[in-house]
Parts: C-alpha cells; structure tokens; sequence
C-alpha cells in the first residue's frame, strides 16, 4: 500500500459553534507543534510548575496541588471521584443535566452510596433544596456541575460551598465547560476539588484536564497513597486508607509525580501539557475579568440576534451560562436538517441535545476563541437562512443587525 494512499490531513475547515469542542485559539496549535522533550528533562519540569502556576491563577485559588490529568474533561472528573470516595461513602450528586448523571454514574462505580437529587433540565437548584438535602444525607462528598452544557445552565456554588464545609463535607466541582469564561473562585466559594477541560472556554483542544484540590482533599487522598512495587524504596510507608482503585486516575500518584518527588507514574503528554499552558497564558494575558466579559458579550449579541429572527431561548433566564446558549426548535421545523444546512452549507456547526432535549434544542457555543463577533455574525447569518429555507417566516438580515446593535458594529 502506497504510503499516502489517505493523503495528507486536510480536513474542510469548520467553524465549532457547538457547546465544545470548538476552534482552538491559533497560538495553541501553534504551541503543540513543539518538539518533545522527556518528561524528566528540567525544561519540562519547569513547563509543569509553570502550568500549575499558570493554572492557580485560572482557578483563583492558592492550592499547591494544581495540575493536569492526561485525558479529556472525564478523566479528570473520574480521577477525583475515584480518589476521594471509598466504597460505602455517601456522595450526594445534584443533577440538573447529562453531566449530573454521569457524576452519579461514575460515584456508583467507585462504590459510593449514591444521593441524586434532581430537578427538571432548564433549572437549577436553590440554595434551601441543598441545605435540606445535606443536613438529612450528611455526604462525606458533595459532586456538582458548575455549568452544564446538556441544559446550558449555571449552579451558584458559593451558598454549596459554604454549608459543606461547616458540615465537614468535601465538594467536588465540574466546571469543564465554564472554567475561563465565567467566574470559578475555588477558594473564596470553598470549593474543594475543581477540574476542567480544555475544549471549552480556555480555546484549546479535547485532551488535558486542568485540576486543583486543597489540603482538605489531599489529607484524604494522600491517607490513601500507595506506592507502586516497582518503584518501592526502603522505608517507602503506605497510607492507611484503602487503596485508590484506579492507577491511572490514582491522584496520590499523580501528585507524587507532579511533585519534586517526580516519582515514575504515566508518561506526561508532552503536547497536551504545551497546550495546556498555552491555553491558560492566552486567558490569563486577556486578564480574567476580560475573558469573562468577552464571553457574557459574545452569549448577550448571540441571543439577541436569535430573538430579533423569533427564535426562543431554553431555560431559567437567571442562570444560563454565559457561553452557551439553548434555543428552542421552531414547531414545523426539522432541527437535524438545519444542522446539516449549517455543516453542509456554511461549515458550520452547532449542538444537538441530549435525553429530555433531544429534538427540542439546539446549543450554540461562544466560546474561547469563538467568543468574537464574526463567529456570532456568520452563525445567525447562516441559521437565518437554514430557516427560510424550510419556510421560518423571519426578517431577513435582522439577526445579525441585531447582534451587531450590541457590539456597536451597525
Ligand atoms: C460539564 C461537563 N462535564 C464533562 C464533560 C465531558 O468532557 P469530555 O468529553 O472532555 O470528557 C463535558 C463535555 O461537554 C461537560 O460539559
């Protein structure tokens, strides 16, 4: 077989207007085009504390343990649940989307005894329905979705924050999809352990898990630490606590790895780690507050011009996410094939919906690099016309005028 019998990449370029992944800033994949270096090379080791500074930063948050898990956003998700809990542990999960499930799933997995408390996509839960539900339960673990992108909905957390720590409770927190683009302050919301993705707001693609966790967390994982045998010195002492039962996400290892220890664990991926720093130097140059106004901006022109063509936005107007926004599927009209209209027609794309949504959203992403006025202008532009197409009686050219109004651009 002829060596380029595939031919080289060259994929039709797509603008990613969905809830993520979307087109990674150009200095990103500009970085991940660097050369390798061994993970145990001193310039590497210096990108990793870079990275864990860099990260602090972007999660608010002092802890020393701030690092990154190898995989996308679940890894890092899987790896805290799979370190904290230990079998038998009651863990209450708040579900208000998918990624509530899937914290309920995974708990289960680790063995936990699981608490779902749920409330209808398109919500969110009050502060009161918490304070019942952890008084009653009394979780040694609290799981949670900052921002789901299932409902695109946004949890307070503050109020949560604090009434797990004064029960003695450690909260878990997934903020994948808001972290760089809405405000996540680990520390003054009390939040215990925090991960996230890349593919979201930080610009960057699916692969890396940024993660923090404060002595709170690390006192119950590192009672849980176990030192691979092969790795095992004279005097080398195991904790106390059962064994993490996951190598891979087995964040005491993680830790000793990431530590001046550099204690063997996976071979760190080099690539994802340049991106990974990358893409929190990028959000950090733009400072946080104007990374969180660029996206608030970017939903605030989105949904504007999507509600001067007719279309209604989904969910509690108090807490939607500031980066992705749900809209409801016109009666009359065939979602899926405004979706192969957008991909097919203009390159691009937006979201489905999943469980109780399917069919009855669409999701459309501002996010990262996307969160910028001619990615906002070219999606209304091209929906407005997927809609006329199947006969949506909407005023050609409004949208985008609309969008336009808030960025001041007539
Ligand atoms: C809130 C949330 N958690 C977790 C994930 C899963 O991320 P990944 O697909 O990177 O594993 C997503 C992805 O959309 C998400 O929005």
């Amino acid at each position: 077989m002829s060596a380029d019998f595939f031919g080289e990449l060259k994929p039709t370029p797509r603008l990613l207007m969905g809830p993520g992944p979307i087109n990674a800033y150009p200095a990103v994949l500009h970085a991940m085009s660097t050369q390798l270096l061994g993970q145990f090379d001193p310039q590497f080791r210096e990108y990793m504390r870079q990275t864990s500074e860099l990260y602090r930063a972007i999660f608010q948050t002092r802890n020393r343990w701030t690092l990154l898990v190898d995989g996308t956003a679940r890894s890092a998700i899987e790896a805290a649940l799979v370190s904290l809990i230990q079998p038998g542990d009651k863990v209450l999960v708040p579900v208000f989307g998918r990624f509530g499930h899937l914290k309920v799933e995974i708990a289960r997995r680790c063995g936990a005894d699981v608490v779902a408390l749920e409330t209808e996509w398109g919500s969110v839960f009050p502060d009161e329905v918490f304070e019942k539900a952890v008084r009653r339960h009394k979780p040694r673990i609290v799981a949670v979705s900052h921002g789901d992108t299932s409902t695109t909905m946004a949890q307070p957390l503050a109020a949560l924050g604090a009434m797990c720590r004064e029960r003695d409770a450690l909260l878990y927190v997934d903020a994948t999809a808001t972290l760089g683009g809405m405000e996540v302050a680990t520390d003054d919301w009390n939040l215990d352990v925090v991960s996230a993705g890349l593919q979201k707001c930080l610009g960057g693609p699916p692969g890396s898990a940024p993660l923090t966790l404060n002595e709170r967390a690390e006192k119950r994982i590192v009672a849980r630490r176990h030192i691979e045998q092969g790795l095992k010195k004279p005097g080398d002492k195991d904790g106390e606590g059962s064994v993490i039962r996951s190598n891979y996400f087995d964040l005491a290892m993680v830790m000793d790895y990431w530590s001046d220890k550099a204690l063997n664990h996976h071979t760190e991926a080099t690539t994802m780690l340049y991106a990974a720093r990358e893409c929190a130097r990028v959000c950090l140059k733009e400072k946080l507050p104007g990374a969180f106004a660029r996206h608030a901006l970017a939903s605030r022109a989105l949904r504007e011009g999507l509600q001067a063509i007719g279309l209604e936005l989904f969910g509690d107007p108090r807490h939607r996410m500031t980066n992705v926004t749900g809209i409801l599927i016109p009666q009359g009209i065939d979602g899926e094939r405004v979706r192969s209209t957008l991909l097919e027609r203009h390159n691009i794309e937006i979201g489905t919906s999943f469980g109780p949504l399917h069919g009855r959203i669409w999701r459309i992403g501002t996010m990262g690099y996307n969160a910028r006025p001619d990615p906002v202008y070219a999606t209304l532009d091209a929906l407005e016309e997927a809609l006329l197409q199947q006969n949506f009686s909407l005023p050609r050219g409004d949208g985008v005028r609309a969008a336009r109004a808030v960025y001041g651009t007539h």
